[in-house]
């Protein structure tokens, strides 16, 4: 039973994935790089491959498809990067490896609070040895009313959290949960932008919702709201977050994702000028605190998804039930 994992990162999965391959009986091949059209051999004779965030095109589906490969996990919880239309046609099962919902919702609470209290500005000013005050007063939680958006796994999980600092919490679904109403208001959209000083996104990328924070739900926030995205970039669109920093309708924001990051995070590109403007200027912002795609990384995550990646291969192998298949 061959598997192949593309980006298989050697300082910290790999040692797990020879682990799992072990106990499960699983034979890998495994690969530093993403997969590209010159290493589509290497999936040769494997049934199941195992990606990262890498986009996965008709032509490289197509590619892995000839190959043999009939099953595609991605070690990610989103997996808006793989094209499932040409999946299906290919005939190639899509599978998610979900980690636990902590890792980012910690993150996102700690983005939440590095942005009320200016940890950017201060932390850039103690480097430098600039000791004074002006300038990074902060907001206390307490005085805030928080909107999340998306209560599934981790925006319920931001939820708990959050009600332990005593601020007022309103939330946003498609779908409510008895569970998350202990805690939070569900309100509109409308509702929301008019009473949140904080939102938090914490829903998939889908063709509703792209650009859901834009030009005119921002018009409808409060002066001074702070955004934080942990989610994923194409949820706010980037023109009109940084028109809105620039006008100061935006006090602060947290992205832990922007739009087209693809071939950007997870690479040591500093020597290099890259073409995505709006990131430049977004980091570029004293008030914005933009990381790399980081919010999943903690060591309990990491873990589980090889786990559970090489889990879902395995049952798929056998024919068996498999709790992650997502197309
Ligand atoms: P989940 O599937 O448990 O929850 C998503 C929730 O969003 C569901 O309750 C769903 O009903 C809701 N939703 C769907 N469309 C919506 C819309 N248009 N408006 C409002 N709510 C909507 O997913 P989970 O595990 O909570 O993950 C949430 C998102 O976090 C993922 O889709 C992914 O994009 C992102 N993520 C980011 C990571 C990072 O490292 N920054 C790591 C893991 C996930």
């Amino acid at each position: 039973m061959k598997v192949t994992v593309y980006s298989c990162r050697e300082f910290d999965e790999e040692r797990i994935f020879r682990k799992y391959g072990e106990e499960l009986g699983l034979e890998l091949v495994l690969c530093p790089d993403a997969p590209e059209p010159g290493n589509l051999g290497l999936a040769e004779g494997s049934a199941c491959v195992d990606i990262l965030t890498s986009k996965m095109t008709r032509e490289l589906l197509g590619g892995l498809r000839d190959r043999g490969v009939r099953y595609l996990v991605t070690r990610t919880i989103g997996y808006d990067h793989i094209d499932l239309e040409a999946a299906k046609e290919f005939g190639i099962t899509v599978a998610n490896a979900p980690y636990g919902p902590h890792g980012v919702a910690d993150y996102a609470v700690m983005l939440i609070l590095m942005s009320i209290r200016n940890a950017k500005r201060i932390i850039e000013r103690t480097n430098i040895q600039d000791y004074s005050l002006k300038g990074i007063q902060g907001r206390e939680l307490k005085d805030l009313t928080v909107g999340v958006i998306g209560t599934g796994r981790i925006g319920e999980t931001v939820i708990r959290s959050l009600s332990g600092f005593g601020c007022r919490l309103v939330a946003y679904d498609l779908y409510e949960k008895e569970e998350v109403k202990k805690y939070a208001e569900y309100v509109t959209l409308a509702q929301m932008w008019k009473r949140a000083d904080v939102v938090t996104l914490h829903a998939p990328l889908t063709e509703e919702n792209y650009h859901m924070i834009g030009e005119e739900s921002i018009a409808r926030m409060k002066d001074g709201v702070v955004i934080v995205n942990t989610a994923r970039g194409g949820l706010i669109d980037s023109q009109a977050l940084i028109a809105g920093i620039e006008a100061g309708k935006i006090g602060a924001a947290g992205l832990d994702v922007v739009e087209n990051e693809f071939g950007l995070y997870y690479y040591d590109r500093k020597s290099d000028v890259l073409d995505n403007r709006e990131l430049a200027v977004l980091r570029g912002f004293p008030n914005v605190t933009v990381t790399h795609h980081m919010a999943f990384y903690t060591d309990d995550c990491v873990e589980t998804v090889v786990r559970d990646s090489l889990t879902g291969c395995k049952l798929f192998l056998e024919g068996k039930e498999n709790p992650w298949r997502v197309a």
